[in-house]
């Protein structure tokens, strides 16, 4: 029996990888950084799955590219806005993600940068490392309370609830804006649901966890910093097309809001001779939310045991498009 194809367009946590290295012919991407479009699209000519990471095109030229054996594109993250889900779904080929897993991971992440912004963690290192520490300072890196703050939720799925239960440690007023309504014993006694315009307005720490959509790029955008309090730190752990960088730049050079704290940008990865990296206000991070070792090893688990099941024609454990099942679109 010919063994299934595969291409992984990364190297990712080994010990995840192995039950797949033993039931496929795999082909792994062995460079630090991606493979160009066009490369991958010759990597993935004739593959039956392939193991792809948010840095990678999947759109309905590239799966047609591999040809009608591609049967699944199973991707090492939970957001999948760079996949044609719709397109896959047309061609039967399922799509696996890795939800669940990097939500507690990625909302550690959060409330660090939550905190280092507030109290101006990279700056004080900065500050040491530089000499420049000669006396203790009454008036020295003065930064904000995270105690008793407001913070504004903006997207209240699994990562939004789980900043805000740290939030409750911090005895902070969680303010969410979500789309739906949110069943009121998923969020804690401390968490109102309001709109968008007055979590901008009252609260001092506004931190995004939204999908990237057509409806929610530029959420953040000119109106929506400037309707932030002047003292507001705005944290991303999302994806950073949904924070316009330019109008943040502003909003940040003008003092407009007080800090920013990034672990994803536009562009991405964003270049060391940026502007935004110009300002003493911000600290960007390289797109680390769900870096620990045992989160990204189990990412993997999850990804490659999508892809298995896919290529065994069973339901993956995490499918985003689990209609291609239902549909039965395969023989
Ligand atoms: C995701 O999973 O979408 C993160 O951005 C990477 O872990």
């Amino acid at each position: 029996m010919t063994r299934p194809n595969v291409f992984v367009t990364r190297r990712i946590p080994e010990a995840a990888l192995r039950p797949l290295l033993e039931e496929c012919d795999v082909e792994i991407w062995p460079e630090q950084t991606p493979p160009p479009y066009e490369t991958l699209l010759e990597k993935v000519r004739g593959r039956d799955g392939i193991l792809t990471l948010l840095t990678d095109r999947v759109d309905a030229h590239l799966m047609d590219t591999a040809g009608p054996q591609l049967r699944v594109v199973s991707q090492y993250a939970v957001g999948v806005d760079n996949i044609d889900v719709a397109a896959a779904t047309e061609r039967c080929i399922v799509v696996g993600h890795t939800p669940g897993v990097l939500t507690e991971t990625t909302a550690d992440l959060a409330f660090a940068l939550l905190m280092a912004a507030a109290r101006r963690l990279v700056e004080g290192a900065d500050y040491v490392r530089q000499g420049r520490w000669v006396t203790w300072d009454p008036l020295l890196l003065l930064g904000q309370d995270v105690h008793g703050a407001t913070l504004g939720i903006v997207g209240m799925g699994r990562i939004g609830r789980a900043v805000a239960r740290r939030a409750t440690g911090f005895e902070m007023q969680v303010l969410y804006y979500n789309r739906s309504p949110v069943d009121p014993d998923l969020v804690g006694p401390n968490a109102e649901q309001v709109d968008l315009e007055t979590l901008l307005r009252e609260s001092d720490f506004v931190s995004i966890h939204v999908p990237l959509t057509p409806e929610t790029r530029h959420l953040i955008d000119d109106d929506a910093l400037a309707r932030m309090k002047p003292t507001a730190v705005l944290i991303n752990t999302a994806r950073g097309p949904v924070v316009d960088t330019d109008a943040l730049y502003r909003a940040l050079k003008e003092r407009k809001i007080a800090y920013a704290a990034l672990d994803v940008t536009d562009p991405e990865p964003l270049p060391a001779d940026h502007p935004l990296l110009s300002l003493p206000n911000v600290i960007v991070v390289p797109h680390i939310g769900s870096a620990s070792v045992a989160t990204r090893t189990r990412m993997g688990e999850m990804a490659v045991a999508n892809l298995l099941a896919a290529l065994a024609g069973k339901r993956p454990p995490n499918p985003v498009n689990p209609e291609v099942f239902e549909r039965k679109c395969r023989p």
